[in-house]
Protein backbone atom coordinates (compact mmCIF):
# COMPACT_ATOMS: atom_id res chain seq x y z
CA UNK A 1 0.00 0.00 0.00
CA UNK A 2 1.48 3.10 -1.22
CA UNK A 3 1.46 6.06 1.95
CA UNK A 4 0.32 9.15 1.44
CA UNK A 5 2.72 12.17 0.65
CA UNK A 6 0.85 15.21 2.38
CA UNK A 7 0.60 13.71 5.66
CA UNK A 8 2.40 16.06 7.83
CA UNK A 9 3.66 17.90 4.56
CA UNK A 10 2.10 21.30 5.78
CA UNK A 11 2.91 23.49 8.78
CA UNK A 12 0.05 23.83 11.52
CA UNK A 13 0.22 27.50 10.70
CA UNK A 14 -0.27 27.25 7.11
CA UNK A 15 -3.32 24.85 7.55
CA UNK A 16 -5.08 27.19 9.76
CA UNK A 17 -4.44 30.03 7.50
CA UNK A 18 -5.45 27.79 4.96
CA UNK A 19 -8.99 26.81 6.82
CA UNK A 20 -9.56 30.37 7.41
CA UNK A 21 -9.44 31.20 3.61
CA UNK A 22 -11.83 28.48 2.49
CA UNK A 23 -14.84 30.02 2.95
CA UNK A 24 -13.64 33.24 1.73
CA UNK A 25 -12.15 32.08 -1.57
CA UNK A 26 -14.17 32.17 -4.72
CA UNK A 27 -13.53 32.05 -8.77
CA UNK A 28 -11.94 35.23 -9.78
CA UNK A 29 -11.56 35.67 -13.55
CA UNK A 30 -11.63 39.38 -14.21
CA UNK A 31 -8.63 41.25 -12.28
CA UNK A 32 -7.58 45.12 -11.64
CA UNK A 33 -4.14 45.14 -10.83
CA UNK A 34 -0.71 42.16 -10.01
CA UNK A 35 0.07 41.38 -6.97
CA UNK A 36 2.71 43.93 -5.69
CA UNK A 37 6.01 42.27 -4.69
CA UNK A 38 5.71 41.21 -0.98
CA UNK A 39 2.70 39.17 -2.16
CA UNK A 40 4.49 37.69 -4.72
CA UNK A 41 7.19 36.64 -2.66
CA UNK A 42 5.34 34.78 -0.32
CA UNK A 43 3.62 33.12 -2.96
CA UNK A 44 7.19 31.99 -4.60
CA UNK A 45 7.62 30.78 -0.91
CA UNK A 46 4.60 28.93 -0.90
CA UNK A 47 4.81 27.84 -4.46
CA UNK A 48 8.49 25.94 -3.37
CA UNK A 49 7.19 24.63 -0.21
CA UNK A 50 4.25 23.01 -1.86
CA UNK A 51 5.50 20.89 -3.95
CA UNK A 52 4.94 17.15 -3.66
CA UNK A 53 6.27 14.35 -5.52
CA UNK A 54 5.54 14.42 -9.39
CA UNK A 55 4.49 18.25 -9.09
CA UNK A 56 5.89 21.79 -9.87
CA UNK A 57 4.08 24.93 -9.12
CA UNK A 58 5.74 27.41 -11.34
CA UNK A 59 4.69 31.51 -11.38
CA UNK A 60 4.94 33.51 -14.54
CA UNK A 61 3.43 36.85 -16.02
CA UNK A 62 1.04 36.51 -19.13
CA UNK A 63 -0.36 38.03 -21.66
CA UNK A 64 -4.28 37.37 -21.17
CA UNK A 65 -5.69 37.35 -24.44
CA UNK A 66 -2.50 34.83 -25.36
CA UNK A 67 -2.95 32.46 -22.34
CA UNK A 68 -6.85 32.71 -22.19
CA UNK A 69 -9.71 32.26 -24.36
CA UNK A 70 -13.01 32.49 -24.46
CA UNK A 71 -15.36 30.02 -24.30
CA UNK A 72 -19.34 29.92 -25.23
CA UNK A 73 -21.49 30.98 -22.73
CA UNK A 74 -18.87 30.56 -20.05
CA UNK A 75 -17.10 33.77 -18.68
CA UNK A 76 -13.91 35.49 -20.08
CA UNK A 77 -10.77 35.35 -18.03
CA UNK A 78 -9.58 39.21 -18.27
CA UNK A 79 -7.01 41.51 -17.25
CA UNK A 80 -4.59 39.19 -15.29
CA UNK A 81 -1.03 39.32 -15.93
CA UNK A 82 0.07 37.34 -13.67
CA UNK A 83 -0.51 33.01 -13.45
CA UNK A 84 1.05 29.72 -11.60
CA UNK A 85 1.24 27.05 -13.60
CA UNK A 86 0.69 23.62 -12.15
CA UNK A 87 2.99 21.30 -13.74
CA UNK A 88 2.70 17.32 -13.45
CA UNK A 89 4.90 14.21 -14.29
CA UNK A 90 2.75 11.75 -15.38
CA UNK A 91 5.32 9.07 -14.53
CA UNK A 92 5.10 9.73 -10.35
CA UNK A 93 1.99 7.47 -8.93
CA UNK A 94 -0.17 9.92 -7.63
CA UNK A 95 0.89 13.09 -9.71
CA UNK A 96 -2.61 14.52 -10.34
CA UNK A 97 -3.58 14.06 -7.37
CA UNK A 98 -1.08 15.99 -5.47
CA UNK A 99 -1.36 18.45 -8.00
CA UNK A 100 -4.91 19.28 -6.88
CA UNK A 101 -3.36 19.31 -3.38
CA UNK A 102 -0.56 21.68 -4.27
CA UNK A 103 -2.31 23.69 -6.42
CA UNK A 104 -5.11 24.56 -4.02
CA UNK A 105 -2.51 25.00 -1.45
CA UNK A 106 -1.32 28.06 -3.75
CA UNK A 107 -5.21 29.12 -4.16
CA UNK A 108 -5.88 29.45 -0.64
CA UNK A 109 -2.54 31.43 -0.09
CA UNK A 110 -3.60 33.61 -2.74
CA UNK A 111 -6.48 34.46 -1.02
CA UNK A 112 -5.22 34.69 2.66
CA UNK A 113 -3.22 37.32 0.94
CA UNK A 114 -5.85 39.17 -0.10
CA UNK A 115 -5.75 38.07 -4.19
CA UNK A 116 -8.54 36.72 -6.37
CA UNK A 117 -7.36 33.87 -8.61
CA UNK A 118 -9.39 30.92 -10.67
CA UNK A 119 -8.24 27.45 -11.66
CA UNK A 120 -8.21 27.18 -15.74
CA UNK A 121 -7.73 23.65 -16.88
CA UNK A 122 -10.02 23.99 -19.79
CA UNK A 123 -9.62 27.51 -21.48
CA UNK A 124 -5.91 27.91 -22.17
CA UNK A 125 -3.72 27.23 -24.28
CA UNK A 126 -0.92 24.88 -23.25
CA UNK A 127 1.39 26.24 -26.02
CA UNK A 128 1.08 30.00 -24.68
CA UNK A 129 2.81 28.73 -21.34
CA UNK A 130 6.76 30.00 -21.49
CA UNK A 131 7.74 27.33 -19.07
CA UNK A 132 9.95 24.55 -20.46
CA UNK A 133 8.92 21.25 -19.47
CA UNK A 134 11.24 18.10 -18.71
CA UNK A 135 10.67 14.46 -19.77
CA UNK A 136 6.86 13.92 -20.13
CA UNK A 137 5.68 16.80 -17.68
CA UNK A 138 2.53 18.55 -18.99
CA UNK A 139 0.60 21.65 -17.77
CA UNK A 140 -2.50 20.30 -16.05
CA UNK A 141 -3.95 23.75 -15.44
CA UNK A 142 -2.97 27.18 -14.84
CA UNK A 143 -4.24 29.72 -11.79
CA UNK A 144 -4.01 33.21 -12.81
CA UNK A 145 -4.50 35.48 -10.02
CA UNK A 146 -4.31 39.29 -8.92
CA UNK A 147 -6.07 41.72 -7.25
CA UNK A 148 -9.66 41.08 -7.97
CA UNK A 149 -11.73 43.35 -10.18
CA UNK A 150 -14.79 45.20 -8.51
CA UNK A 151 -17.69 44.20 -8.21
CA UNK A 152 -17.17 40.46 -9.45
CA UNK A 153 -19.96 37.77 -8.02
CA UNK A 154 -18.62 35.56 -5.09
CA UNK A 155 -21.46 33.36 -4.37
CA UNK A 156 -21.08 29.80 -4.49
CA UNK A 157 -23.41 27.41 -5.52
CA UNK A 158 -22.72 23.71 -3.92
CA UNK A 159 -24.69 20.26 -3.50
CA UNK A 160 -26.33 20.00 0.20
CA UNK A 161 -23.38 18.02 1.87
CA UNK A 162 -26.12 14.53 2.07
CA UNK A 163 -26.45 14.38 -1.83
CA UNK A 164 -22.57 14.36 -1.79
CA UNK A 165 -22.69 10.75 1.24
CA UNK A 166 -23.74 7.45 0.77
CA UNK A 167 -24.68 7.61 3.98
CA UNK A 168 -26.58 9.88 6.53
CA UNK A 169 -23.53 12.39 7.53
CA UNK A 170 -26.01 13.29 10.94
CA UNK A 171 -24.98 10.19 12.27
CA UNK A 172 -21.36 10.84 12.12
CA UNK A 173 -18.81 12.38 14.32
CA UNK A 174 -17.97 15.76 14.17
CA UNK A 175 -14.69 15.24 12.70
CA UNK A 176 -15.41 13.79 9.75
CA UNK A 177 -18.61 15.94 8.84
CA UNK A 178 -16.01 18.57 9.43
CA UNK A 179 -13.69 16.98 6.98
CA UNK A 180 -16.48 16.41 4.23
CA UNK A 181 -17.93 19.76 4.94
CA UNK A 182 -14.40 21.70 4.06
CA UNK A 183 -14.11 19.28 1.06
CA UNK A 184 -17.75 20.44 -0.04
CA UNK A 185 -16.42 24.21 -0.44
CA UNK A 186 -13.86 22.96 -2.87
CA UNK A 187 -14.26 24.45 -6.29
CA UNK A 188 -14.22 21.16 -8.82
CA UNK A 189 -13.93 21.76 -12.93
CA UNK A 190 -17.20 23.27 -14.35
CA UNK A 191 -18.61 23.06 -10.46
CA UNK A 192 -19.17 18.67 -10.81
CA UNK A 193 -18.62 17.97 -7.08
CA UNK A 194 -17.56 14.81 -8.22
CA UNK A 195 -16.82 13.65 -4.32
CA UNK A 196 -18.63 11.13 -2.74
CA UNK A 197 -18.38 10.56 1.70
CA UNK A 198 -19.37 7.42 3.57
CA UNK A 199 -18.55 6.89 7.33
CA UNK A 200 -18.19 3.18 8.54
CA UNK A 201 -16.71 1.89 12.15
CA UNK A 202 -14.05 4.84 12.71
CA UNK A 203 -13.46 6.10 9.00
CA UNK A 204 -14.41 8.34 6.64
CA UNK A 205 -13.55 7.32 3.12
CA UNK A 206 -13.80 10.09 0.00
CA UNK A 207 -14.09 8.17 -3.52
CA UNK A 208 -15.87 9.38 -6.19
CA UNK A 209 -16.57 9.17 -10.33
CA UNK A 210 -12.73 9.35 -11.67
CA UNK A 211 -10.67 9.56 -8.17
CA UNK A 212 -7.60 10.42 -8.24
CA UNK A 213 -7.78 13.97 -10.55
CA UNK A 214 -7.15 17.25 -9.61
CA UNK A 215 -10.53 17.87 -8.47
CA UNK A 216 -9.90 15.32 -5.44
CA UNK A 217 -6.44 16.51 -4.52
CA UNK A 218 -8.29 19.98 -3.85
CA UNK A 219 -10.92 18.20 -1.89
CA UNK A 220 -8.14 16.81 0.05
CA UNK A 221 -6.18 20.20 1.16
CA UNK A 222 -9.58 21.35 2.38
CA UNK A 223 -9.69 18.05 4.40
CA UNK A 224 -6.23 18.27 5.74
CA UNK A 225 -6.97 21.64 6.77
CA UNK A 226 -10.52 20.79 8.87
CA UNK A 227 -8.51 18.24 10.33
CA UNK A 228 -6.50 20.92 12.18
CA UNK A 229 -4.05 19.47 14.66
CA UNK A 230 -6.27 16.39 14.89
CA UNK A 231 -4.00 13.36 15.29
CA UNK A 232 -5.17 10.89 12.07
CA UNK A 233 -3.91 8.83 9.43
CA UNK A 234 -4.77 8.80 5.74
CA UNK A 235 -4.82 5.71 3.94
CA UNK A 236 -5.26 4.33 0.19
CA UNK A 237 -8.58 2.06 -0.28
CA UNK A 238 -7.69 -1.64 -0.70
CA UNK A 239 -9.43 -1.01 -4.66
CA UNK A 240 -7.06 2.08 -4.83
CA UNK A 241 -10.42 4.11 -5.43
CA UNK A 242 -10.93 5.62 -2.44
CA UNK A 243 -8.89 7.18 0.64
CA UNK A 244 -9.88 6.49 3.99
CA UNK A 245 -9.15 8.85 6.99
CA UNK A 246 -9.42 8.20 10.48
CA UNK A 247 -8.08 9.73 14.34
CA UNK A 248 -5.11 8.01 15.57
CA UNK A 249 -6.87 7.46 18.62
CA UNK A 250 -10.45 6.93 19.18
CA UNK A 251 -10.78 8.87 22.61
CA UNK A 252 -9.92 11.83 20.26
CA UNK A 253 -13.27 11.42 18.38
CA UNK A 254 -15.82 13.66 19.65
C1 LIG B 1 -9.62 21.62 -11.72
C2 LIG B 1 -10.45 22.83 -12.08
C3 LIG B 1 -10.48 23.28 -13.39
C4 LIG B 1 -11.22 24.42 -13.74
N1 LIG B 1 -11.18 24.87 -15.03
C5 LIG B 1 -11.83 26.03 -15.35
C6 LIG B 1 -11.73 26.54 -16.68
O1 LIG B 1 -11.11 25.96 -17.57
N2 LIG B 1 -12.33 27.73 -16.94
C7 LIG B 1 -13.04 28.43 -15.98
O2 LIG B 1 -13.57 29.51 -16.27
N3 LIG B 1 -13.17 27.93 -14.71
C8 LIG B 1 -12.58 26.76 -14.38
N4 LIG B 1 -12.66 26.26 -13.09
C9 LIG B 1 -13.42 27.00 -12.07
C10 LIG B 1 -14.74 26.29 -11.75
O3 LIG B 1 -15.69 26.51 -12.78
C11 LIG B 1 -15.28 26.78 -10.39
O4 LIG B 1 -14.36 26.40 -9.39
C12 LIG B 1 -16.63 26.21 -10.03
O5 LIG B 1 -17.61 26.66 -10.93
C13 LIG B 1 -17.05 26.58 -8.60
O6 LIG B 1 -17.08 27.97 -8.41
P1 LIG B 1 -16.21 28.67 -7.26
O7 LIG B 1 -14.76 28.32 -7.53
O8 LIG B 1 -16.48 30.15 -7.43
O9 LIG B 1 -16.62 28.16 -5.93
C14 LIG B 1 -11.96 25.12 -12.74
C15 LIG B 1 -11.93 24.65 -11.42
C16 LIG B 1 -11.19 23.52 -11.09
C17 LIG B 1 -11.14 23.07 -9.67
Amino acid sequence: MSTCAWEGFFSSAQRKRWQEAIPRRYSCRSFSAPADMAQRSALDYTAARAGLPGVRLVLADCDFNRLFFPIPFGPRIEYASQYAAVILNPDVEHAALHAGIAGQALVLEMTSLGLGSCWVSGNFRRSAVDIPLTGREKVAAVIPYGHPAPNIPTDRKRKPLKDLCLDDPADWPNWAFQAAEAARQAPSAINTQPWRFSFSGNTLRLSGRGFGGLNYGIAVLHMVCAMGDAPHRWRWSADGKGLLINLKDEHDII
